[in-house]
């Protein structure tokens, strides 16, 4: 009797179950809410859509993320995770040791990730031996970006050494013009900080001080001359700066209002939905010294119920990670695809200088992890350093003081 009750009841189970299978389904937690992200964020919507997928958009507003993961963690605590994030660097692995995550092998196995992603980013999206994040995109962030007429009416060149960026900053003031378009955010300080550290410091003085957090390099000569650029910087600054997001930057050198933004190439997603092109409306460089700070977006599933959200991760991490997307993705977000076997030929000349010099430096070793974009730090390091990046960004800190700052926050960040 028993058994037959039971029986019953599992039949009924899948058979509502199957009956309410209403086909795969995501709620994607994101900020990509700029022009030239949105553009990109739709073509993922679309090709959910065209493969029979129901997207439910969470985007919360605010470059570099940090209020997406006030959002997400908020979601999580309260037992209702959204089934798929934008997440990435450390932070996948923080949140897979909270035991939240889902494992995505089956689909990363299915598709070959291990074969078209280099290593480098394929270490980034395993938590243990699983697959835990799908990698959308390669950005690069020792970017500078400048309006190229205003190069040209001022007989500038793109600078190639920090001196020779000083002296051009110093013209375009006399001639007035704002020689920085910079956004007053803490994340957007600590994006031009690790640019500066890069290449004032170069390669091994980068990981030392912000992969590595040696306390050596961090109270060092060299760090010091880094906060003596970032008070230069400042200078070349407008005084309506603070809390500006970088997009309204990127405007301001789309416009003529200033000449150069340092950001990663999103900013190049800007301008190219503005219809701008580059190399004739604006010009893109590396910041000066050798190296490349990369930024991978990801995403990350959470472990949910339900055969309709379950199949919407599943769907969506295979798309995410298939050929189609990675190029159409990409074209419109300013980055470069994941996969190693995209072909670039509708990549504009910025993307290229980005392939090319990514393969030289990881041949170089000078291939490096982004601070700034949570791709070098847990969580509590990265912030303790950018909390002293902009507090010394904002006030008359001395170099000499913001370096023992520095090196106080780091170690009481553990
Ligand atoms: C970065 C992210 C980019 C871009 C940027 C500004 O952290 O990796 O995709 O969106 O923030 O929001």
């Amino acid at each position: 009797m028993k058994r037959t009750i039971l029986a019953a009841v599992s039949t009924a189970a899948l058979l509502s179950s199957s009956a309410a299978y209403a086909g795969p389904e995501a709620e994607v937690l994101h900020w990509w809410t700029s022009g030239g992200e949105a553009k990109s964020v739709a073509v993922l919507q679309q090709e959910f859509a065209d493969n029979g997928g129901t997207w439910t958009d969470m985007p919360v507003a605010g470059g570099g993320g940090d209020a997406a993961m006030t959002a997400l963690r908020a979601r999580v605590l309260s037992g209702n995770a959204p089934t798929a994030v934008q997440l990435k660097g450390p932070a996948i692995q923080e949140w897979y040791e909270e035991g939240v995550l889902a494992d995505i092998s089956a689909v990363a196995e299915a598709e070959g990730w291990a074969d078209v992603l280099p290593a480098s980013i394929a270490g980034h999206m395993k938590c243990e031996d699983i697959w835990c994040a799908a990698p959308v995109n390669v950005h690069r962030v020792d970017w500078i970006w400048a309006n190229a007429q205003v190069l040209a009416d001022n007989d500038i060149d793109m600078p190639t050494t920090w001196d020779e960026f000083n002296a051009a900053a110093q013209k375009l003031q006399a001639a007035g013009v704002i020689p920085l378009a910079h956004g007053g955010q803490a994340w957007q300080d600590a994006t031009v900080f690790e640019t500066v550290v890069l290449g004032l410091g170069g390669p091994d003085f980068y990981q030392q001080a912000l992969v590595d957090l040696d306390p050596a390099a961090l109270t060092s000569d060299t760090m010091v001359q880094v906060f003596d650029q970032m008070r230069t910087l400042r200078g070349f600054v407008d005084p309506n700066f603070s809390g500006r997001d970088w997009n309204l930057a990127t405007a301001m050198v789309m416009n003529g209002e200033a000449a150069f933004q340092i950001m990663g190439d999103w900013a190049k997603g800007e301008f190219l939905a503005a219809g701008k092109t580059p190399g004739q409306d604006f010009l893109c460089a590396s910041t000066p010294g050798d190296g490349f700070l990369y930024n991978v977006d990801s995403f990350a599933m959470f472990a949910v119920d339900g055969d309709d959200k379950q199949a919407g991760q599943q769907l969506l991490a295979k798309l995410i990670v298939g050929p189609s997307f990675q190029k159409v993705f990409n074209l419109n977000k300013g980055s470069i695809p994941a996969r190693v076997d995209v072909a670039l030929d509708e990549f504009d000349q910025c993307a290229h200088l980005s392939a090319k010099e990514m393969t030289s430096s990881s041949e170089g070793g000078s291939l490096l992890p982004s601070y700034a974009h949570g791709m070098a730090l847990r969580g509590a390091q990265s912030g303790a350093i950018t909390d002293v990046v902009t507090a010394h960004f904002n006030s008359d800190m001395s170099s000499a003081d913001a370096v023992q700052m520095l090196a106080d926050a780091v170690a009481n960040s553990y």
